[in-house]
């Protein structure tokens, strides 16, 4: 719900800055420079992080950078490593799913994204039909554990060979799969089923092996597209799942190059790969100033 997430953006920014800073053991006086996402997202909690870096730049009198959500997420796998360029890197999350060409820490390209629903959203969703809890992820891939990811029920991969991505199909074959067993009312909009059902595990380990699937084609897709690509790397949230994260790896290694991932906390959305992206863009003196305002989509 974005007002709802707006508002809680507004009251919780300034103890985040406040506790961040006392973490770190610094003070304002200390800062040099403010880097803020300015997009893609919900445009009412990325005003509220913008309004607050511009005034707190324009008090302290600091220069202010924005920085694109995605971009940071595809230049987080190189905040503790280092990768060789140009790197194609797999950004995975609850809002965006893409395949971006990083050149160098200040140049990068999409050439895919998502048609319709994003991967975690994809897992969200499946997990809301089985009742299983926000976020989807991270408990779907302990389920799936249970039954050693096997795939039970083979939903469709989309086996094109274009780049694009597309999970919407993917959702509603495990909902039309539910609804004909008779284990999900689709007026109550309740799994049937008792909580601990067996079926559940098997449900979330065929829909991850599907999408590990489906993201590990695409990657082999761009490397045959683009085979300047040096190496392999995979950010947000989804990167968490360590399923996925080794069938990418073993997709890296069939193609000879090494595989890049960021620790969990780089993963899910976090202030330090945006303050990472844009300590490249400050190096380079390439600021913002006041006028600077939410991306148009034509820009993202
Ligand atoms: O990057 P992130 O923190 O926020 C967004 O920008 O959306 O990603 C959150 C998403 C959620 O949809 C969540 O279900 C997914 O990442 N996620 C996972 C796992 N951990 C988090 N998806 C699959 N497997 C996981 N282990
Ligand atoms: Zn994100």
């Amino acid at each position: 719900m974005p007002e709802v997430a707006s508002r809680s953006h507004i009251q919780k920014i300034q103890p985040i800055v406040h506790g961040a800073l006392q973490k770190a053991g610094i003070t304002l006086d200390e800062i040099d420079c403010i880097a803020v996402t300015n997009g893609p997202g919900l445009p009412g909690s990325l005003l509220v992080g913008l309004c607050f870096a511009k005034s707190l730049a324009f008090a302290r009198k600091i220069p202010i950078v924005g920085v694109n959500h995605i971009h940071a997420h595809a230049l987080s796998p190189a905040i503790e490593n280092n990768i060789p360029f140009p790197y194609l890197c797999l950004t995975a999350s609850g809002g965006h799913t893409s395949l971006s060409i990083v050149y160098s820490m200040l140049e990068q390209r999409t050439i895919a994204n998502t048609r319709d629903d994003a991967a975690g959203e994809a897992f969200d969703k499946v997990a809301k039909l089985l009742n299983l809890g926000y976020p989807g992820g991270p408990i779907i891939e302990q389920l799936a554990r249970e039954q050693q990811f096997k795939d039970f029920f083979a939903y469709p991969r989309a086996k094109h060979k274009e780049l694009f991505f597309s999970f919407s199909g993917l959702k509603t074959a495990v909902l039309y799969h539910l609804m004909q067993e008779g284990w999900y009312d689709r007026t109550q909009k309740k799994f049937t089923q008792e909580e601990n059902h067996p079926l559940k595990a098997m449900i979330a380990s065929s829909f991850l092996a599907s999408v590990s699937d489906i993201m590990v084609s695409r990657i082999t897709i761009a490397l045959q597209q683009h085979p300047e690509i040096q190496a392999i790397a995979f950010a947000g949230g989804v990167a968490c799942n360590q399923f996925i994260k080794t069938n990418i790896e073993q997709c890296a290694r069939q193609h000879n190059r090494p595989f890049f991932a960021p620790r969990p906390s780089y993963c899910t959305d976090n202030a330090a790969m945006v303050a990472f992206a844009g300590y490249q863009k400050a190096k380079t003196c390439q600021f913002d100033d006041q006028t600077l305002d939410l991306l148009r989509w034509q820009n993202i």
